[in-house]
């Protein structure tokens, strides 16, 4: 049985109308936000007393306790599969993309990295028989390169894919369009605090028919790279970059959602054999990604994807192409 807001202790009606007037409908959306957050979108809730209502609302919702096995078992059971639109991609990654965790796309620019993304946030509205998980989708834009025409493109590719053998799947690129929440993000504080405002629209629309599915964040270490340059500051970042992770960690699993992050390569020239280039964000994101997919440029419009590190799979490639119509086999 889910709790009230009113079941926070130091809620009383009229404080509770004002946090789900502000976004916070639920005691979880509250116990993942932060007072200042809190202090700014209620006006009459001063910072200290919104530490005391979060502090509250951790316990009641169990935020960062333990929980046993067979809730664990339970959750894992859900664990849904979204289709990247090519089928040997899909086979590399067990299935498709899953949810609850973290997936990391990296490559060199024009690797087809954002392509991707447009891609999974049209398939994660497909019914769940087409590889889709009936759900909306939020991106996290940090480079200004969500294009709505690619996602009317994409979604005319479904078209033509499926014409024949599901003719009752509606396709309408607005409907879609509808579902894909967008925002920019103009620096790293911003991305960050971007994903708190995720969580409150995926609670606002989590008993709807278009729950989210599918947070995407274009690309994850844009601006932690650019802010924080020279070997003084990287342990900040990396510290910064892991908090940042562990909230998209924590929306994958209150959501039973798909986390989808891209990251950037940097060149190392001090390796003089093998692949001099290696991804951004250390130990920090190798560790936190669950599934890691390097992407290169092959002939003409393929792509190669391999997988690394992953806890569970072979490590495997997979060539799939990208096309007016999206990425296809
Ligand atoms: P960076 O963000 O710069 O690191 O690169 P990225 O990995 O995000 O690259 P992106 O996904 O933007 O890939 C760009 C490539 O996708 C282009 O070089 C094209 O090959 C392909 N592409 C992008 N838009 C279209 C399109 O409208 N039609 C077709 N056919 N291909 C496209
Ligand atoms: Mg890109």
């Amino acid at each position: 049985m889910a709790s009230e807001l009113e079941d926070i202790q130091g809620v009383g009606p009229s404080k509770a109308e004002k946090l789900r007037e502000a976004g916070y409908t639920s005691v979880e959306a509250i116990a993942v936000a932060s007072p200042s957050e809190i202090a700014a979108a209620v006006p009459d809730i001063g910072e200290g007393a919104a530490a005391k209502i979060i502090k509250a609302a951790r316990e009641l919702a169990d935020i960062g306790g333990f929980e046993t096995g067979d809730v664990v078992f339970e959750r894992r059971q859900k664990v849904g599969k979204l289709t990247t639109g090519s089928s040997a991609l899909d086979a590399i990654l067990g299935g498709g993309v899953e949810t609850q965790a973290i997936t990391e796309f990296h490559g060199e620019f024009g690797s087809g990295k954002t392509q991707l993304a447009h891609q999974l946030a049209v398939n994660a509205q497909l019914p769940k028989e087409l590889g889709g998980l009936e759900g909306s989708v939020v991106i996290i834009d940090t480079e200004n390169t969500f294009r709505p025409e690619r996602i009317t493109q994409m979604v005319e590719g479904l078209k033509e894919r499926y014409a024949e053998s599901y003719s009752e799947l509606e396709l309408d690129p607005r409907q879609y369009l509808r579902h894909i929440h967008v925002a920019r993000a103009y620096n790293s504080n911003h991305q960050i605090l971007l994903v708190d405002s995720a969580m409150r629209l995926a609670e606002s629309l989590k008993e709807s028919e278009m729950p989210v599915r599918l947070l995407v964040v274009d690309s994850l270490t844009a601006h932690f790279r650019a802010e924080y340059v020279g070997r003084g500051t990287l342990a900040d970042r990396q510290q910064k970059l892991n908090r940042h992770l562990h909230d998209l960690l924590r929306f994958a699993d209150l959501h039973d959602a798909v986390i989808v992050v891209t990251n950037q390569m940097m060149s190392r020239p001090e390796v003089f054999y093998g692949d001099p280039n290696k991804p951004v964000g250390g130990h920090v994101l190798a560790h936190t990604a669950t599934f890691r997919i390097y992407l290169r440029k092959s002939k003409d419009n393929h792509r190669i994807a391999r997988l690394i590190d992953s806890p569970s799979l072979p490590e495997g490639e997979a060539t799939f192409r990208v096309g007016t119509h999206g990425i296809s086999d």
